[in-house]
């Protein structure tokens, strides 16, 4: 089922065929950088990945994370964007990841401005945020050009470095 669709992207939920694209994803090196490494290395470690992630979230919340596909590749897989209610922070989190060679090219707008939509349109959603290493000047870029605003460092993971939180009322 189509989530989102814009000019170039169509956003549809993950199914656990994903499980191969998903563990490529997780192991392009700005993954393992600014998201983390979830040591998962084989196609049925990223099927139970996907199993108690992102299908476990859909059944608890009416949003999650989607998979995105790139119309002019018959509908490839290129990344993730999502939204998520974690237990650590106030407000839902808005998160997203590209193939490297998809960087660049505005498909990180594209696809997370139509979600900000749906946040705001559907799903009721009255603040989001976001959470990114001081470092991940991609990320925050495109969170400012999204229209949040940086509010603080933040420790949301117990033992883990500080984070920059920004966010939006919508
Ligand atoms: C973050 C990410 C999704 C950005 O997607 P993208 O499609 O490349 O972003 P866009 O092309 O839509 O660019 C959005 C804005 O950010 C800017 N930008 C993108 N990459 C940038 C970079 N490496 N350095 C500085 N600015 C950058 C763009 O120029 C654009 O701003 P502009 O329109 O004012 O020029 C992508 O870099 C990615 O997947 N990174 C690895 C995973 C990750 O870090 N996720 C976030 C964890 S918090």
């Amino acid at each position: 089922m189509i989530v989102a669709e814009t000019d170039r992207l169509v956003l549809t939920k993950f199914t656990l065929d994903d499980a191969p694209f998903i563990l490529e994803l997780m192991n392009t090196p700005g993954w393992i950088r600014y998201i983390g490494d979830r040591n998962v290395r084989t196609v049925d470690q990223a099927a139970n990945y996907l199993k108690n992630n992102q299908l476990k979230a859909y059944e608890t919340q009416d949003y999650g994370y989607y998979k995105v596909m790139l119309k002019s590749e018959d509908l490839k897989p290129i990344g993730s964007f999502g939204l998520l209610k974690r237990d650590v922070l106030a407000y839902v989190d808005i998160g997203f990841s590209l193939l490297p060679e998809y960087y660049g090219k505005g498909y990180g707008y594209e696809g997370t401005s139509a979600l900000l939509h749906l946040a705001k349109h559907k799903f009721n959603i009255t603040t989001i945020c976001a959470i990114t290493l001081p470092e991940n000047q991609a990320s925050i870029k495109l969170l400012e050009k999204l229209g949040l605003s940086y509010q603080k460092r933040v420790q949301p993971f117990e033992n883990d470095e500080e984070l920059l939180l920004f966010t939006l009322d919508l």
